[in-house]
């Protein structure tokens, strides 16, 4: 089955509106576990917005299944990642002013500093996923990078209308090709929701996806646990 990532930063962000305990992210997380989750996901942010130090070290303690860390990879967060060792991290580009992550990585612009910190990764025991959007040449850097996975960006596709659903699917595609001809594990992340996961999930070779805000979005009305069984229901009806 493909692997569910349940990304848990909007209950941070929740909690940060008053900057007080609740709700609590570790409480939100083993939810998600019990309810079938196969990873967490969670994003450190260089300005903390939603998750802090403090949660990753909880969460890395609290849970069974595997710890996906999103991260820019700059100085700061690679020394915390090196030390608190989640299973896996997803590179990303941040900017501050940015409401949520804006386009992928540019890989091929900076392939040699990106294969250093894959390396200092991979010196860590920590798998490394590169967070790019569906583009020829950012496979070709990743692969070159010797990351192990990328993570396709759906945001265009779960944005578009019209017919440019059917294009935004076609360049997913057409770059999920290239991704496995080159030896990645094909992952895909991003504006993902029950109602337009099941074409993503008909991609051949994909192995993961991540998804936050429609689960947490969802959380408020049905509870946590229901939100992840919708998705993972969705997940095996698109298989
Ligand atoms: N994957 C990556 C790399 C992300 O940066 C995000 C957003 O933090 C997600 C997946 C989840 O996106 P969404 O919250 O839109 O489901």
């Amino acid at each position: 089955m493909i692997k569910l990532g349940v990304n848990v930063d909007h209950v941070a962000t929740l909690r940060e509106a008053r900057k007080g305990v609740e709700p609590d992210v570790v409480e939100a997380a083993l939810v998600a576990q019990r309810a079938g989750a196969h990873q967490i996901t969670a994003h450190l942010r260089q300005d903390r917005r939603h998750m802090q130090d403090r949660d990753i070290h909880a969460l890395t303690e609290a849970l069974d299944i595997h710890l996906n860390l999103e991260m820019a990879a700059v100085k700061e967060i690679i020394g915390i990642a090196h030390q608190v060792k989640p299973y896996t991290v997803c590179l990303v580009p941040e900017k501050r002013q940015e409401v949520t992550t804006e386009g992928g990585l540019d890989v091929a612009g900076q392939r040699d500093y990106l294969t250093d910190v894959v390396a200092g990764m991979h010196d860590h025991d920590i798998r490394v996923s590169l967070f790019i959007d569906p583009d020829a040449a950012q496979v070709t850097a990743s692969a070159a990078t010797g990351a192990d996975a990328v993570e396709l960006h759906t945001g265009a596709y779960a944005n578009a209308g019209g017919a440019a659903v059917g294009e935004e699917l076609a360049r997913l595609e057409r770059a999920s090709a290239l991704v496995r001809e080159a030896g990645l594990a094909l992952h895909a992340g991003h504006g993902l929701t029950v109602g337009n996961l099941a074409p993503v999930v008909r991609i051949p070779g994909l192995r993961e996806v991540n998804i936050g805000h429609s689960i947490i979005a969802r959380a408020i009305f049905i509870g946590l646990e229901a939100a992840v069984g919708e998705i993972l229901e969705a997940l095996k009806a698109g298989e």
